[in-house]
């Protein structure tokens, strides 16, 4: 299905004010952006709205700051990469609407880029208020979201705003869409789904959507023990969660022409530790006084072979506690299989990404996401509050 909004690309934006919604939540350390990832993402939506001679007014939240002002939340260090990046001025606004930030906004001209303060400084920001959203729409002169990885909430300058301007899809949101649907709407098969992480409640249900559509799903990371507890597999000290959810999947996948695969050796410790002792289990069995962290050589190699047979892989989620070497080798294997695959590689946001770029393999892989639990909905069918509102095509 081709993607149904309409596109940055067909705005009228020449000498008009646009605002953009980015998604600009990035991490920080000692008040510097410590991974511009997101950042750079964006460039190419605000590159061309520049070109075009549009006036750029940016909006992104950053963190929780739950409706208050803090100053640890500022979108400062954020304007100041920004501006590196771009190799132009970056206006920072105070606050993120009243009349000191239309004033500034007034006296932008074509090219000009400002970043309005975190939208989550204002509490009418998560609760969707109008007044903020009108606020917000008073600003500019029509809307462009590219906040992909926001594009799951219903807030203000997600998705109330766009009541109020006409909203188009950003170059990104738009790509991240077409690439993540078609995973899922249009794969080259087989399509394999590699799913690990800690939590079985959080993949549930794009567990439940693949069973329909993928030809294999490989369970790896703590997720693991949920399903193997369900099996009454003795799973010892490992992280257990979702055991009635893992087993309601098992249940659908024996009738199911989709291939549910799950570890079949493990890496195990004593404790949540990086100098914890550590061996490997030839089996999946975890005694009393070991959890199990990683999955093993035997299981890194199959699934390394259902990857490399694909003609698509969806990757969501480490195989292991990735960043403690001794349990990392797990989630090397499969980003180095994925990295290697002939098929379409597409990787599914949030931990998954931060392995693939931790073992410096990032640019081997056909798609990487930005959003986290924006591609986790999408996958599992949702519609995305933030794009729904849009302009159709
Ligand atoms: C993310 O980091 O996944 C997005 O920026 C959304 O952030 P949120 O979970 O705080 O809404």
């Amino acid at each position: 299905m081709a993607f149904s909004k309409a596109s940055v690309r067909e705005a009228e934006v020449s000498g008009r004010r646009v605002l953009v919604r980015v998604d600009f939540n990035v991490p920080l350390a000692d008040g510097v952006v410590a991974d511009d990832m997101r950042i750079r993402a964006a460039l190419p939506t605000i590159e061309l709205l520049r070109e075009r001679g549009a006036a750029l007014v940016l909006a992104s939240h950053l963190g929780r700051p739950g409706g208050k002002v803090d100053p640890q939340l500022s979108l400062k260090p954020v304007g100041e990469r920004l501006a590196e990046l771009l190799g132009t001025e970056v206006v920072q606004a105070p606050a993120v609407i009243g009349g000191e930030v239309e004033t500034m906004v007034r006296g932008l001209g074509p090219g000009d880029v400002l970043l309005l303060e975190n939208t989550r400084f204002e509490p009418g920001e998560t609760e969707n208020d109008t007044k903020l959203a009108e606020g917000l729409a008073d600003l500019a002169d029509l809307f462009v979201n590219d906040a992909f990885g926001a594009a799951h909430r219903a807030h203000a300058s997600t998705e109330g705003v766009a009541q109020f301007l006409p909203g188009y899809a950003g170059l990104l949101l738009e790509r991240e869409v077409t690439e993540l649907t078609a995973v899922v709407e249009s794969p080259k098969r087989p399509l394999v789904v590699v799913l690990g992480g800690a939590k079985v409640s959080d993949k549930v249900a794009v567990i439940d959507r693949f069973l329909d559509v993928a030809d294999k799903i490989l369970i790896g990371g703590a997720m693991a023990f949920g399903f193997f507890r369900a099996q009454d597999v003795p799973v010892g000290d490992s992280l257990v969660e979702g055991v009635e959810l893992a087993a309601e999947a098992l249940e659908k996948a024996r009738d199911s022409e989709c291939e549910l695969v799950l570890p079949v050796d493990l890496v195990l410790g004593r404790e949540f530790d990086a100098e914890t002792e550590c061996r490997e289990s030839s089996g999946v069995e975890v005694p009393d006084g070991w959890m199990g962290l990683d999955i093993g050589p035997r299981t890194g190699d199959l699934f390394a072979a259902a990857i490399a047979d694909a003609g698509t892989v969806l990757w969501n989620g480490p195989m292991g506690a990735f960043e403690m070497e001794p349990f990392a080798a797990g989630t090397r294997a499969v980003a180095e299989a994925v990295a290697k695959a002939p098929g379409t590689t597409v990787i599914g946001g949030g931990d998954s990404v931060a392995a693939i770029r931790k073992f410096g393999l990032e640019d081997e892989v056909d798609w990487l996401s930005t959003g986290g639990g924006a591609s986790l909905e999408l996958l599992e069918g949702k519609k995305l509050p933030g794009v729904e509102a849009l302009v159709d095509a």
